[in-house]
């Protein structure tokens, strides 16, 4: 070995013992759910998005090369409230055999890609998971810099015990992307419930106390009650959440809306079906009215019809209404 090449190998055997001391880790920034005080957090690798089976699309790929410059001109904050009804207020089709599906058409079925696209996160109940195992990612070749957070209401950690005691395994907890709980259990044992790193979950207290039975939100029991605008802010402070996107279900929805009025604006698209076993949404135009929001416009989509709503006096994203999401 000449005099240079041992000096050569000394500089690359420095370089390395640097690098790969925890010193030097410890300066890699960590994902923003890391401050987030009853969480864990692991890195995994992302799972390749092509192969979730997700049952509400036909095609499961996320472009993330930028098509769409109306998009990405946009910028929203706030709260969007996204539903879709069969033309009896009815959410989901509850005959005994009948899978969960989706019953909009392609056309409507892509703006909600979109319009997932330009969330920052997704958030449904424990009803939703439970039922459509959904994964909640952006797909349908449709641009998004990165997946939204994915968000869950489940007050009594229901969605966790099924998989620790019924062998359960839903997408939101099982696919690696990340995924924040929020829930009303004081006394969670972490190391119990073997986690991936990618669920995170926030503990807030009810603020509906277990011995007070007046005045609850219809549906809500006491104990297990985080109020959504507690969420909003805690999403808003600790992961940097500007816009949500309320996907359901309708309990969710309603708990938005009514106590606390917190959707901006609202994305309703109804569907010419009629399913032959409603799940009834409890929801309506006075639904919407009595959370101080108007009617926009209403649009075809395909074969559907979507209705925009929102507060008055802000103006949707875009002129005309339809070009956002
Ligand atoms: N058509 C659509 O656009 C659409 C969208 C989503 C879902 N769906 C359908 O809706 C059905 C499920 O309806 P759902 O109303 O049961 O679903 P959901 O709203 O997703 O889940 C309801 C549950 O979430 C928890 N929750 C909601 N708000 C909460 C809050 N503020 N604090 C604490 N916990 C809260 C409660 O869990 P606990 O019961 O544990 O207290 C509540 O019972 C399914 O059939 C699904 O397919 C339809």
């Amino acid at each position: 070995m000449t005099r240079r090449e041992g000096i050569l190998g000394l500089a690359l055997s420095v370089v390395f013992i640097v690098f790969s001391s925890p010193l030097c880790r410890g300066f890699i920034p960590r994902d923003l759910s890391a401050i987030v005080s009853t969480k864990r957090y692991r890195h995994l690798p992302a799972p390749l998005l092509a192969t979730l089976d997700d049952h509400d699309d036909a095609s499961n790929t996320v472009t993330t090369s930028s098509t769409s410059k109306d998009r990405n001109d946009v910028v929203v904050t706030g709260v969007t409230l996204k539903v879709a009804f069969d033309s009896n207020w009815g959410v989901a089709e509850m005959a005994d055999d009948a899978p969960s599906v989706r019953f909009t058409c392609d056309q409507s079925l892509d703006m909600v890609h979109r319009l997932r696209g330009d969330s920052d996160a997704v958030l449904v109940g424990r009803g939703t998971v439970e039922r459509d195992d959904c994964s909640l990612t952006v797909r349908r070749g449709v641009t998004a810099d990165k997946q939204p957070l994915r968000v869950i209401l489940d007050p009594r950690l229901t969605l966790i015990l099924a998989e620790v005691h019924e062998g359960a395994q839903y997408k939101v907890l099982t696919d690696g992307l990340p995924t924040v709980i929020y829930h009303c259990v004081s006394d969670v044992r972490l190391e119990s419930l073997n986690l991936l790193d990618s669920v995170t979950l926030v503990y807030m207290e009810s603020n509906l106390p277990n011995d007070t039975q007046e005045d609850l939100p219809e549906g809500n029991r006491p104990g297990r009650y985080a109020s959504p605008g507690a969420v909003v802010e805690h999403l808003r402070d600790n992961f940097g959440v500007h816009h949500l996107m309320v996907e359901g279900g309708p309990q969710t929805a309603i708990n938005f809306l009514q106590p606390e009025n917190l959707i901006d604006r609202a994305i309703l698209v109804r569907a010419p079906i009629s399913f032959q076993e409603p799940f009834p949404s409890g929801m309506s135009t006075e639904t919407l009215q009595d959370a101080g929001l108007e009617l926009v416009c209403s649009k075809e989509s395909g074969v559907d019809t979507i209705d925009y709503w929102a507060r008055p006096g802000e103006s949707w994203p875009t002129d005309p209404p339809e070009d956002w999401p």
